[in-house]
């Protein structure tokens, strides 16, 4: 009886430790975080500099310029990797649309990308930098009411 009363703790406590490691070794569930977080890097900088542009956060052009420069090195990276088959239910907002339109939705992350490297020409000139960051926030409408969900799938 002894036995038992030590090895049923171990057993529960090893159950949870290897529930836990297959979440995090999920290649879906990988896929889904690889993709939302420069999302959230892009949002943070974008709603950052809506905000000065709006007066809801004090103008401050150097921080401007920096928080633009950051947009910019987000345009280096593949903002389309993630979007793998079986990867639209769970903890996402991603329309499995994009499944049935990859070309497209690839296509449009390419041009977003490019939009975003240009910013790098502007970044030292506060006019310009402003009329960009209104312009792209057309690229972001564009492609999440096409393929960003208002809820997550589960
Ligand atoms: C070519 C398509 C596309 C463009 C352009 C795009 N997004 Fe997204 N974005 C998505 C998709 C798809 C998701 C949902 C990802 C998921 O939930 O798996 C998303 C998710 C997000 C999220 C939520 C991230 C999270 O925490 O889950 C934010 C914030 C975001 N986008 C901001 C922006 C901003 C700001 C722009 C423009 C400056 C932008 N996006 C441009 C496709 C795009």
């Amino acid at each position: 009886m002894k036995r038992y009363a030590f090895a049923i703790p171990a057993i529960l406590s090893m159950s949870i430790v290897s529930a836990h490691s297959v979440a995090a070794d999920d290649p879906i569930v990988k896929a889904q975080e690889l993709r939302q977080a420069p999302m959230k890097l892009i949002g943070n900088n974008f709603g950052f500099m809506v905000g000065m542009l709006k007066g809801e956060i004090p103008w401050n052009a150097t921080e401007f310029s920096k928080r633009g420069n950051e947009l910019a090195a987000m345009g280096q990276l593949d903002l389309g990797r993630g979007y793998m088959p079986g990867s639209y239910k769970g903890h996402t907002r991603a329309s499995a649309d994009i499944a049935d339109n990859m070309d497209d939705f690839n296509s449009k992350m390419r041009d977003f990308e490019s939009t975003l490297r240009d910013l790098s020409a502007v970044t030292g000139k506060p006019d310009a930098l402003k009329a960009a960051v209104k312009d792209l926030g057309d690229s972001c409408k564009g492609c999440h009411k096409e393929y960003k969900n208002r809820e997550y799938a589960g």
